[in-house]
């Protein structure tokens, strides 16, 4: 992690250090995306993402994908400040129907995994033909409950990062970098 104290764009707080910067985030996406558009070569692709926080990846993602693809969205609360409550709620589902579809989820971050055990369970009970997972973060060291990841752009430390959509209260995420939050 770099050592400088940035106050991006006056924004109140304080970010302690740029964990993961825009270049290293575009070539592994790169990459991520490479690896995804071999595995799913010649199939079309659902890839749900999993409201707020993913957007900004999603949309680089997607820009880098060979292949067919349409997307969804989910959205799912369970954060409370920098704490999971461990309680997951649905506040919007799905408008396709993933039965008999190839369905990729899209995450920024993982953390306790109860987020992503939610979604994925209530998926699979629509029976899709496959469902993988994809995460920006793995935040490894955090786990509650087993989650296989197939994807994961980079595993980090147990702390709080914001930026590249990931937010605190709803903040800093158009910053374009990962950073840790003070
Ligand atoms: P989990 O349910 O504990 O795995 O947490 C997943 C969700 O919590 C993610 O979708 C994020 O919205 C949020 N989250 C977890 N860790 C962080 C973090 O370090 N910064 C910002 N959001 C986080
Ligand atoms: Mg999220």
């Amino acid at each position: 992690m770099t050592s400088t104290r940035v106050n991006p764009r006056s924004s109140g707080a304080w970010i302690k250090g740029i964990l993961i910067s825009e270049k290293r985030i575009k070539e592994r996406i790169k990459e991520l995306a490479e690896e995804i558009s071999r595995d799913y070569f010649k199939k079309e692709v659902l890839l749900v993402a999993i409201l707020d926080g993913s957007i900004v990846f999603l949309s680089d993602l997607i820009r880098e994908l060979k292949i067919n693809f349409s997307i969804d969205f989910v959205s799912v609360s369970s954060y409370e400040g920098s704490k999971s409550t461990g309680k997951v709620n649905i506040l919007k589902e799905m408008r396709n129907d993933p039965s008999e579809k190839n369905v990729l989820l899209v995450e920024d971050i993982i953390d306790t995994g109860f987020t992503l055990d939610q979604v994925r369970r209530s998926i699979l009970s629509k029976n899709p033909s496959s469902l993988k997972i994809c995460v920006l973060l793995d935040k490894s060291d955090a786990r509650k409950i087993p989650v296989d990841i197939d994807y994961a752009g980079f595993k980090i430390p147990k702390q709080f990062v914001v930026g590249y959509g990931l937010d605190y209260n709803g903040k800093h995420r158009g910053l374009p970098f990962i950073g840790v939050f003070e």
